[in-house]
């Protein structure tokens, strides 16, 4: 994957966007390989977190590939743009937790691949905006669903309506990011998120997320009902033994994912 750099650690996939030059826009071979990855991450029993970041100490992602997308005759419009929406929503697939580690520019597709991602931690330098209708389109990959959902309607509406760029600062007040620090101290940080991340039962962090994604859809009741069925999932795993039995000998468990 010549786009994408990925390097498993202790269970985690970290993922970089590697088009520095590009301020790691999203191309579409960019698109392609994240749809891919994301489905062998998926499906990887071996992964119990992801992390994406993009390549250098500028940006995340500065969103679609504007100077590729020019080139785009319009009639493969819609499908270039179905295939950006497409990546992201694989990404908001993934059933592991997934953080984004947004260490520089999120634009456009760039947030919305952010917000696609369960955490967000952002380096003091970032900047986050939906700009889309500054550039004369609107957000087409999860950003007018995903970003009400996250920071509610009012809030969203500014961003969006506006196309604003904001600050760290600002995503903090806002919830869209979970912690800011400075650059240097950001993998430190995230490294303190995935130490808390590995202390879980894999299987438990990923029936709890499909809970919450699952349930934030629907009505209280059917929403309880997914959460019930979530439950019953880590009722039969190995790990739930384990952990009643680390309790009881008062020491840490070792889970295995099964
Ligand atoms: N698509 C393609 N190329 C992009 C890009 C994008 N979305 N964003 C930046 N680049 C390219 C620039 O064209 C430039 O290429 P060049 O060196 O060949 O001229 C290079 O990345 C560096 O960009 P530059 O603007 O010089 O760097 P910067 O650090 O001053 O600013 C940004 C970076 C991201 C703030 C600025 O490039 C920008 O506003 N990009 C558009 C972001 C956006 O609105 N995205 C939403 C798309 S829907």
């Amino acid at each position: 994957m010549s786009n994408l750099l990925v390097e498993m650690k202790n269970g985690v996939a970290h993922v970089t966007l590697n088009r520095p030059a590009a301020r790691n826009a999203l191309s579409k071979a960019t698109n392609e390989e994240l749809t891919e990855l994301a489905a062998k991450l998926g499906g990887n029993q071996e992964v119990r977190a992801v992390a994406l970041r993009g390549a250098g100490d500028k940006s995340f992602c500065a969103g679609a590939d504007l100077k590729e997308r020019k080139g785009v005759a319009p009639e493969e419009t819609g499908p270039y743009v179905d295939a950006i929406s497409g990546a992201i929503n694989a990404w908001a697939r993934i059933p592991q937790p997934t953080i984004a580690v947004v260490n520089g520019f999120a634009f456009g597709g760039g947030m919305e691949l952010a917000i696609a991602c369960d955490l967000r931690i952002a380096s003091e330098n970032a900047q986050f905006g939906l700009t889309e209708v500054r550039l004369g389109i609107m957000p087409g990959a999860g950003g007018t669903q995903r970003l009400p959902r996250l920071i509610g309607v009012a809030n969203a509406k500014e961003l969006i309506l506006l196309g604003s760029r904001i600050d760290a600062a600002r995503a903090l007040r806002l919830g869209l990011v979970l912690d800011v620090v400075p650059y240097a101290e950001l993998d430190a940080r995230v490294g303190a998120m995935l130490s808390d991340l590995a202390l879980c039962a894999p299987r438990s962090t990923c029936m709890a997320k499909r809970a919450i994604d699952r349930g934030i859809e629907v009505g209280i009741d059917e929403g309880l009902r997914i959460e019930r069925d979530c439950y019953e999932v880590t009722l039969f795993t190995e790990d739930r033994n384990e952990g009643l039995r680390a309790f009881a000998e008062k020491r840490p468990p070792k889970y295995t994912g099964r």
